[in-house]
């Protein structure tokens, strides 16, 4: 699956919101650092998170297990299904967040918001 990716960081800085139609089209006209807007492939055995890295990207993570949501993401677009097994309550799954340490896209495109941590929904549940 081929990802494009977006730092969650850069919504709070242009008022941006997740639900925006828009917001992937509003980054690409942005002129933003390759570290916070670009894409890269998913290799089929790798998590999300695994993939990033191997792009050079250093997205955030602590337990890489499915327990601390340091890595959360937002599926923007696409289908990435989630382990039953992980620290994510039902409410945030269903808006499409999923933790990148365990989880990976699917269809053949994804977009993806990465940086969730600093959602407040999501940081309060910060371990
Ligand atoms: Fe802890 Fe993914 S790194 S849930």
């Amino acid at each position: 699956p081929m990802v494009e990716f977006l730092n969650f960081e850069v919504l709070e800085d242009h008022g941006w919101a997740l639900e925006d139609e828009d917001l992937f089209a509003k980054a690409a006209d942005a002129n933003l650092q390759s570290t916070d807007f670009g894409r890269f492939y998913v290799d089929p055995n790798d998590t999300l998170l695994e993939a990033a890295e191997k792009n050079g990207f250093a997205w955030p993570f602590a337990c890489r297990g499915g327990a601390c949501t340091n890595c959360a993401v937002a599926v923007v677009e696409g289908e990435m299904p989630s382990p039953a097994s992980h620290i994510l309550p039902p409410d945030l799954t269903e808006k499409g967040i999923r933790l990148s340490c365990i989880a990976a896209p699917v269809s053949d495109d994804a977009k993806i918001v990465y940086n969730l941590k600093h959602l407040p929904e999501v940081s309060e549940l910060l371990l």
